[in-house]
């Protein structure tokens, strides 16, 4: 990648004369089953473009789910630079929305002055909160069928879909199709070191290329970076699935622990991130995350080395771990053993202290 990136042929982007970048969008636009693709600094900028590209009237409404990264972790960039209100449905565990609740957010009120005007709709795959689901296709298809019945434009936040193509079995284009754009992360688990593509029909990405410069992100010489994205869609993709069974062999180590001390849904862990639990009210989150973070008293005799791993705590009391290429399966096995060795100390430290 690092290659890829020093032999990069690069041009000025602004004016549309890079030809890695045009290459990038060129191959992102297939791939995607899309009319057209651009390469934006991250999956923020993506998700807001979107945003301003499709609510175009100050006041304009988006339907977001209450748990998605775009209204939670985005710092309400939709709201405070592109001027548009934000209605949320019920996230489900999931990912998905109920659907008759969605629809009830809909308004009808335009031209009445007291209501804002439903755009849009923002799905989001695989859900990041939700630990890393995907949403199921025929959800997707109910969405989309909702929003062409209003009207509406369907936005989806794949930032991880092609972690979701991969544990679906299918063509990323095959999710796409249900939705009007899609901005997917080039970085995470695709391994580029920065960069997503914003992708959809012809006129909606011209008008996303005045959002991007608008808002800062239009870049000069960036092939040099859109040469790594390139190789992220090109050869990063096949080696997902290798993270998403790394997860589930850490998953699995969990619920085998003796004694028991993990809570895990095994019928939730789809993709590369997993979320799970501390059973012991003894043991917090926090805890936890600290000493596995950190080279414990006796563990380089215990388990012959020093492993730290980073985990952190998330909503609802659980932790939250992901898998990405620099874990390798070697990784995920010296993990399980600091796990085993840190829920073993713990066990004694009570028993001791009993
Ligand atoms: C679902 C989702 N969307 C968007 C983003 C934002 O991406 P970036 O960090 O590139 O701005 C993230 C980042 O974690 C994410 O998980």
């Amino acid at each position: 990648m690092r290659r890829a990136m020093a032999e990069a042929e690069v041009g000025d982007d602004v004016k549309g004369e890079d030809p890695t970048v045009n290459d990038l969008q060129k191959t992102a636009a297939e791939m995607f089953g899309m009319e057209a693709a651009l390469f934006v600094p991250s999956g923020t900028m993506g998700n807001l473009i979107a945003v301003m590209a499709h609510c175009r009237e100050r006041g304009d409404e988006m339907i977001v789910g209450d748990l998605s990264h775009l209204h939670v972790y985005e710092q309400g960039g939709s709201a405070q630079l592109a001027g548009v209100h934000a209605t949320t449905v019920t996230t489900r565990p999931d990912g998905s929305f109920d659907l008759k609740q969605l629809e009830s957010k809909i308004r009808h009120g335009y031209p009445d002055p007291h209501y804002p005007r439903s755009r849009l709709i923002c799905v989001e795959n695989t859900h990041n909160i939700q630990g890393g689901r995907v949403l199921p296709l025929h959800f997707l298809q109910d969405v989309r069928a909702l929003a062409d019945q209003h009207g509406l434009a369907l936005h989806m936040d794949g930032a991880r879909v092609m972690n979701a193509a991969v544990a679906q079995g299918v063509p990323v284009a095959a999710i796409l199709q249900h939705v009007h754009t899609a901005s997917v992360c080039l970085s995470k688990g695709l391994g580029a070191p920065v960069g997503s593509v914003l992708a959809g029909p012809q006129d909606f990405i011209s008008r996303a290329v005045r959002c991007r410069k608008a808002l800062g992100g239009g870049m000069r010489q960036a092939g040099i970076i859109a040469a790594a994205g390139k190789l992220s869609l090109q050869e990063m993709v096949g080696r997902l699935e290798e993270d998403h069974h790394n997860v589930k062999t850490f998953a699995q180590a969990l619920i085998d622990c003796q004694p028991p001390l993990f809570a895990v849904d095994m019928a939730a862990v789809e993709t590369n991130i997993l979320r799970f639990r501390v059973e012991d009210p003894t043991l917090s989150p926090e805890e936890f995350c600290a000493r596995m973070g950190q080279v414990g008293e006796g563990e380089e005799a215990a388990l012959g080395q020093g492993i730290q791993v980073l985990m952190y705590p998330h909503v609802e009391n659980s932790i939250r771990a992901v898998w990405h290429l620099g874990i390798s399966p070697e990784d995920t096995q010296l993990a399980i053993q600091k796990m085993q060795f840190v829920a073993s100390q713990h066990l004694k430290g009570k028993v001791e202290t009993q």
